[in-house]
C-alpha cells in the first residue's frame, strides 16, 4: 500500500534524539530549531516525561471520557496555576485544529449566530469550521463553505467594528501570533481594540495559541503580553511534547451541558501524563523564562547580520525576514550546517522555533552556522 503523498519531504530520517538535537539514520547529528512545527517544548526525550508516560503506560493507557480519570483534573489545576488562567475551564481534544472547530462551536452556541471574523494570512487548521476561518482559499473545498466568514488585515479594527454593527457575529479569532504567516505579531493597541470590541458587541473573542502557547513567547500565551484576557484560548503543539493532545480553555461565563462537546481520545491517560509532565518541566526549569532569555539573546546576535531585513515575533518564536527566496538558505542550512529550521507561507521569511531549553552554546552554534551559510552568495539569490 502507497502512502497517500501530500507532504513533501526531506530527505532525512531523524531516529534518535535528545533535548534540541536529533541524529539521522547515518549518524549524523542536527540543531533543531525548528521543533517538529513548534510541538518540542521541554526538548527531545526528556526523561521525566519518557517516566511519567511509560509509568502510565504500564498501569492504564487508555479508557474513555465516561470513567473518572483523575489525571484530567491533575491537568486542569497545574495548567490553570501556571498559565494564569485558574478559574477558567479545561476541555481536552486531540489536535490544533480539533481545539479551533470546538472553540468556534461553542461561541456559536452561546450567541447563537453564526458570523467569525477571522485576519489575512492566518492559519487555523483543516477541519470544516477551522480550515473556514484560514485565509487559504488552497486548502479548502467545496465541502467548506466560508461565507460566514470575514477576513481582514492584522491592525484593521475599523473593518472589524463595521462587521460586527451587523450583530451578526459570534466570534472574533486571531493567532497570538501568525506563525505560519511568517510570524506577524498583533500590536497591544490592536488586541486591547479587539477585546474592547468583543464586549461592546457581545462577541466571543478567542486567542489561537496553538503555536505561539505554552511559554513559546516568553509569556504562558502570547496575548498575555498585551494584558487582556480571552473569552476562549486554543492549544496543542507544545502541549504534549509530541504526544497528541489539544486543549480549549473556557471562561467561567460559559456554562457547560452534558453531551454539548465530546471526544472518544481527548484527556485519555497517556495524552495528560504527557501533558503533565511538559507542565512540570517547563515549571521546573523555568522554560518560560529560559524562552524570553534565549529569544532576547538570538535577537541581539541576529542585529549583527546585515543581510537580515528585519527579525520578527517574540521569545523563541522568531522569524528572520530577507530580501531573497530562503529556499536555497534552508537547504543549506540543513545539509550543510546539519540545522533544522523552518520556512513560513512569505517566502522569504525563515521561521524559529526551537524547544524552549536551549541554551547560549545552541544560540551561538545557529549563529555560526547562518553566518557560515550567508557567507554563500549562490544562496542569497531567488
Ligand atoms: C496557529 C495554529 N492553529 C491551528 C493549527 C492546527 O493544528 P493541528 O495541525 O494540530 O491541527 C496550527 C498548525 O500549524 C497552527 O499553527
Amino acid at each position: 500500500m502507497n502512502l497517500f503523498d501530500v507532504y513533501p519531504i526531506y530527505d532525512i530520517e531523524p531516529v534518535t534524539a535528545s533535548g534540541s538535537r536529533f541524529t539521522d539514520s547515518n549518524g549524523e547529528e542536527y540543531l533543531d530549531f525548528y521543533g517538529g512545527h513548534a510541538v518540542i517544548s521541554i526538548g527531545h526525550s526528556h526523561p521525566h516525561y519518557i517516566a511519567r508516560v511509560s509509568n502510565q503506560l504500564r498501569q492504564l493507557g487508555f479508557y474513555s471520557n465516561s470513567i473518572i480519570n483523575p489525571l484530567q483534573q491533575e491537568l486542569a489545576d497545574k495548567l490553570g496555576s501556571v498559565c494564569g488562567y485558574p478559574d477558567y475551564q479545561l476541555f481536552l481534544v486531540n489536535s490544533g485544529t480539533e481545539a479551533n472547530e470546538n472553540a468556534l462551536k461553542l461561541a456559536s452556541f452561546i450567541t447563537g449566530k453564526k458570523g467569525v471574523i477571522s485576519f489575512r494570512n492566518g492559519f487555523h487548521g483543516r477541519t470544516a469550521a477551522s480550515v473556514a476561518v484560514t485565509d487559504n482559499p488552497r486548502i479548502r473545498a467545496a465541502i467548506n463553505p466560508c461565507d460566514h466568514v470575514s477576513f481582514f488585515s492584522l491592525e484593521d479594527l475599523n473593518g472589524v467594528d463595521e462587521v460586527l454593527m451587523k450583530n451578526e457575529t459570534c466570534a472574533i479569532i486571531i493567532e497570538g501570533i501568525q506563525g505560519i504567516a511568517g510570524i506577524n505579531t498583533p500590536s497591544r493597541e490592536f488586541l486591547m481594540g479587539l477585546r474592547d470590541l468583543c464586549n461592546k458587541y457581545e462577541v466571543v473573542l478567542i486567542l489561537d495559541e496553538v503555536q505561539s502557547g505554552y511559554g513559546r513567547s516568553g509569556a504562558f500565551f502570547a496575548h498575555q503580553h498585551s494584558g487582556i484576557e480571552a473569552d476562549l484560548i486554543t492549544m496543542a503543539k507544545g502541549m504534549g511534547n509530541g504526544f497528541p493532545i489539544g486543549g480549549l480553555l473556557i471562561s467561567p461565563s460559559f456554562e457547560s451541558k452534558h453531551g454539548q462537546l465530546g471526544t472518544t481520545f481527548g484527556g485519555n491517560h497517556l495524552a495528560c501524563s504527557a501533558a503533565l509532565a511538559v507542565l512540570e518541566v517547563i515549571e521546573d526549569e523555568k522554560l518560560i523564562e529560559n524562552a524570553r532569555l534565549m529569544g532576547n539573546l538570538l535577537c541581539e546576535k541576529l542585529k549583527a547580520i546585515n543581510q537580515l531585513v528585519e527579525v520578527r515575533g517574540q521569545g523563541l518564536m522568531l522569524g528572520m525576514k530577507f530580501d531573497f527566496n530562503i529556499k536555497k538558505l534552508r537547504h543549506h542550512l540543513l545539509f550543510t550546517e546539519k540545522v533544522f529550521v523552518g520556512s513560513s507561507s512569505d517566502p522569504s521569511v525563515l521561521r524559529l522555533l526551537p524547544p524552549l531549553c536551549i541554551g547560549i552554546n545552541e544560540v551561538d552554534q545557529f549563529i555560526n552556522c547562518l553566518t557560515n551559510s550567508l557567507k554563500h552568495e549562490e544562496l542569497l539569490v531567488d
